[in-house]
């Protein structure tokens, strides 16, 4: 008997990081064996920050590929693409009748895109929570892995989900955000978030030899200027990410840090090195998986059919509810 329900989505913007895989991944493969899992490859809100789609079949593929690859297991979990459910699309105009515009032009993620993409402040942009919690709602999620900077958008998702509920009658559950140990993992410039929008990321997709050019270009403990100065690996990201990989290896290393034993350049090496044995086994199984690309299109095919089975149930119900049948 499982626990209950899950939903998370991500954005097809192609590879996925290792801010990806620790603040989100790592839990959707834990939790396929305790819940009823469903997770969305979420095109339609990737088109509120993309004019040209060339890429997108592709990036899918590849995001899919990387999730097979870190274990998630399709006999166990639902796997499918936002559009291919088009269920989705009818419950986001209906919640967009009761989402007050106040609400969604509070939201921190649509104030940091309008900085973003000042070209490209679309109507979608502004109803992307709408849309999020559309996702959730449809499948009557409770419990939805994320990163910490999803937490405003499932706050969000609670509201819609209240005023639903108090406005037609109990109809969807409030879903509970959970996060890794690692939600909100900063990217090589040692200050923003990973992600691949501002280039401060390392794809778990990588080779080796990449892995170690991309963390050559780090940045460590800003206060340490000369390898005789003494670190400070508190302040050092390049440390806090061998710490999330491995941390047997953190505890000598902030000691010769601190002790100017140990070099930023010897400790991007560990780091890359660190990386490199933990990702191995994945990266292996992606080469695998890509040789057959067929095998995941059969794989989001049988989930769209999977997942459409609850949509169209769950539409039913609002639709009765909502008095428009
Ligand atoms: P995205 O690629 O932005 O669609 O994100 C997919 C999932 O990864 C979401 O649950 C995010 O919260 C999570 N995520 C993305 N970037 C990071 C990061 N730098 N640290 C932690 N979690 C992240
Ligand atoms: N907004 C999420 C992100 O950028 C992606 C997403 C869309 C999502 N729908 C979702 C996450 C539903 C969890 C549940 O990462």
């Amino acid at each position: 008997m499982k626990k209950g329900r899950i939903f998370s989505g991500a954005r097809p913007t192609g590879r996925q990081h290792i801010g990806n895989y620790l603040g989100a991944l790592q839990n959707w493969v834990r939790l396929q064996d305790e819940y009823d899992c469903i997770y969305c490859a979420v095109d339609i809100h990737a088109l509120t920050s993309m004019t040209d789609t060339s890429q997108l079949q592709g990036n899918i593929q590849e995001m899919v590929l990387d999730w097979l690859a870190i274990g998630l297991d399709p006999k166990k979990c639902i796997l499918f693409v936002q559009s291919h459910v088009p269920e989705v699309a009818e419950l986001n105009t209906l919640l967009g009748m009761i989402t007050p515009l106040s609400w969604l032009l509070r939201v921190p993620t649509f104030k940091e895109k309008v900085k973003l993409q000042p070209e490209n402040v679309n109507y979608g942009l502004v109803g992307y929570p709408v849309l999020m919690a559309s996702d959730i709602v449809l499948y009557k999620a409770t419990v939805v892995p994320v990163g910490e900077d999803q937490l405003p958008h499932l706050e969000l998702t609670r509201e819609i989900a209240r005023r639903f509920n108090s406005l037609f009658g109990d109809t969807f559950p409030e879903p509970q955000a959970k996060l890794t140990r690692y939600p909100l993992v900063i990217g090589l410039d040692g200050k923003s978030k990973m992600s691949k929008q501002a280039g401060n990321d390392i794809e778990i997709a990588l080779s080796p030899e990449e892995t170690i050019e991309k963390i050559k270009t780090a940045y460590t403990d800003p206060a340490r200027r000369y390898r005789s100065e003494p670190g400070h690996p508190d302040k050092c990201n390049v440390y806090k990410l061998m710490g999330y990989f491995d941390s047997t290896k953190t505890g000598d290393v902030a000691e010769k840090c601190r002790k100017a034993e140990i070099g930023c350049v010897e400790c991007k090496m560990l780091l890359a090195e660190v990386i490199n044995a933990a990702l191995k086994p994945i990266r292996e199984k992606r080469a695998e998986l890509a040789a057959d690309p067929k095998y995941i299109a059969e794989v989001l095919a049988d989930g769209a059919e999977r997942a459409r089975v609850i949509a169209r149930e769950t539409m039913v119900e609002v639709r009765k509810n909502m008095r428009l049948i």
